[in-house]
């Protein structure tokens, strides 16, 4: 099968297209034929090394798994012996970031608990973008932001994956939207939902007049107490990624904030694929929307993560994996 392979950190250029063998199957997983599969900020820092910190997690010298990709959908071509919740010709979908990478390639033997079923409204393209971006969105937003009716949130870096999605969940729960982003984005992000919309480079929201219940931000770098200026009494903080010595800092305050300042701050910690049923029925009653900015085939895998990192995407880059390969 053809796969893209990492033999070492470096430049996305030099990402490698290479024929393996199609992998074998343990009791517990599913063998999948991959039909989509999408861009996150984990493959363009995991092919690159960088943050350095992140090859903690990756591997220290090479990457443990040379096979990036973290998101997928697809059709279950054959099972394992104790798999249980699915049977072959199922289609699926998921984040497999818990049970590792390798979603740039035509198959994967993962997991079966590393999955969910599809639903048949879904595209493959549009399931391969949902889990990850859809994930965070939710879980800042709901598990860790404890969104209500009637609040003021604000979404910064508002118009990427996580954003899109968190616009929309935020206006069906009743809440008003700000969204900061690049100035070629604002216009479109308001058709996603944002009432409001702020460009990053002329405008620094933490010094606007307005107060917010709720700051979800994919792109944390300023100091914590630079957002306590917009936070309204008992307001939430939270944060799910930006500079690595930024989240350090919300890690470090955030006991001493809520002490001092009666305000929340948290880092979400992902768990892949939780509630995706909801986001599901969302999608289904017409109330979220994915936005797809590009998708690539899998000949232009390299050039979809460099277009991922550099170029000013809205909502997700996805590749569609044709078996022209
Ligand atoms: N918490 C967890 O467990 C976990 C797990 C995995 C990933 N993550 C993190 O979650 C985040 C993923 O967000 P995502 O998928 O939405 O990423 P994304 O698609 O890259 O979106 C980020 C958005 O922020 C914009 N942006 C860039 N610089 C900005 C600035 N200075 N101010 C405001 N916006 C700015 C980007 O626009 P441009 O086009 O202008 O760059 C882009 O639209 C990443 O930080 C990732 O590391 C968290």
């Amino acid at each position: 099968m053809k796969v893209i392979y990492q033999n070492s950190y470096g430049p996305v250029s030099e990402l490698l297209k290479k024929e393996i063998q199609k992998p074998g199957i343990k009791e517990n997983e599913v063998l999948i034929k991959i039909h989509a599969s999408a861009i996150n900020d984990y493959d363009w820092s995991m092919v690159r090394g960088k943050p350095y910190l992140y090859r903690l997690m990756f591997g220290l010298f090479k990457p443990k798994n040379p096979i990036p990709g973290m998101e997928l959908s697809g059709v279950i071509e054959a099972i394992g012996k104790s798999v249980t919740r699915f049977k072959v010709g199922d289609q699926v979908y998921g984040d497999i970031s818990n049970y590792g990478f390798g979603s740039f390639a035509e198959y994967i033997a993962i997991n079966e608990k590393a999955i969910l079923p599809k639903p048949n409204s879904l595209k493959y393209e549009e399931a391969a973008a949902l889990s990850h971006a859809g994930g965070l969105a939710l879980q800042g937003l709901q598990d860790l932001g404890k969104l209500k009716a009637g609040d003021k949130v604000l979404i910064n870096g508002g118009g990427g994956g996580m954003g899109i999605i968190a616009a929309q969940i935020a206006n069906f729960k009743g809440a008003k939207v700000t969204g900061v982003d690049h100035l070629t984005k604002l216009e479109e992000m308001k058709a996603y939902g944002y009432d409001e919309v702020i460009d990053y480079n002329t405008t620094d929201f933490t010094e606007l007049k307005t107060k917010f219940n709720l700051i979800l931000d994919a792109k944390t770098n300023r100091s914590p107490f630079k957002y306590l200026n917009v936070l309204k009494p008992n307001g939430r903080y939270i944060t799910v990624g930006g500079s690595l010595s930024r989240l350090i800092q919300v890690l470090f305050f955030k006991a001493w904030i809520k002490l001092i300042y009666k305000k929340n701050f948290a880092i979400l910690a992902l768990k892949a694929n939780k509630d995706m049923r909801f986001l599901e029925a969302l999608i289904a009653n017409g109330s979220l929307r994915l936005a797809i900015d590009e998708s690539f085939d899998f000949d232009h895998v390299p050039e979809a993560i460099q277009f991922f990192g550099e170029a000013r995407h809205l909502g997700k880059v996805v590749i569609t994996h044709k078996t022209k390969v």
